[in-house]
């Protein structure tokens, strides 16, 4: 097998790579509309999206990101960014990892957490918006409940890392990045998992 990393990703991955779409550059002359951060810069892998919205039809007219992430991150951010383009905000707005991995072609399996800091991102900009806009009907975090604070997963997060197939707590931190930071989230996280996994499967597959 090459030492290579190349093998391990598509071309359209290492296009996005290499040549990033709409990086945030000039933040003074970009009049964004709405704008979101997440992840923590203590483990180097923040991830800000700006928005521009076209009030008059609900869509993202334009936007720019940019991010310490690692090149699956980067790639991710950058197709993401094509994609929401003309985008309506509620659509953008339920944009999952797994759409924008289908948009890359394809990310190894153990990079794909590595995706969800662009949707986050885009999401905290729309929610922005909604705020800026006396529209905070529409932000959608009705009852999710912060488990992780360094790294801003909720509860509904973990629920769907166990529908999508975690069933340990590692693979809870690779699909979500919750508890990367501080840990003091592990216990509560791990109890979580435990009941969404008896929840959804029977409880056969409980961790002890
Ligand atoms: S609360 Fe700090 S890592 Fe989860």
């Amino acid at each position: 097998m090459s030492n290579s990393t190349d093998w391990l990703y598509t071309d359209i991955v290492k296009d996005h790579f290499m040549n990033p779409r709409n990086i945030l550059k000039d933040e003074e002359n970009f009049q964004a509309d709405g704008s979101g951060t997440t992840g923590n810069i203590k483990c180097g892998d923040q991830m800000q999206f700006v928005i521009q919205v076209d009030k008059e039809k609900g869509t993202i007219k334009d936007c720019r990101w940019r991010t310490y992430g690692c090149a699956s991150a980067i790639a991710s951010t950058s197709v993401l960014s094509e994609m929401v383009k003309g985008m309506k905000l509620e659509d953008a707005y339920h944009l999952t990892p797994k759409d924008i991995v289908k948009n890359l072609g394809s990310l190894p399996e153990h990079k794909i957490h590595c995706s969800v800091l662009g949707d986050k991102a885009l999401r905290t900009a729309i929610d922005d918006y909604y705020q800026r806009n006396g529209l905070t009907d529409k932000i959608k975090k009705e009852s999710a409940r912060v488990i992780c604070q360094c790294m801003n997963v909720t509860d509904h997060e973990i629920e769907e890392a166990v529908l999508e197939g975690a069933r340990t707590y590692l693979e809870l931190q690779e699909r979500t990045k919750l508890g990367t930071v501080c840990g003091q989230c592990e216990t509560e996280a791990t109890e979580l998992l435990n009941h969404y996994i008896d929840e959804h499967f029977g409880g056969n597959l409980k961790l002890i």
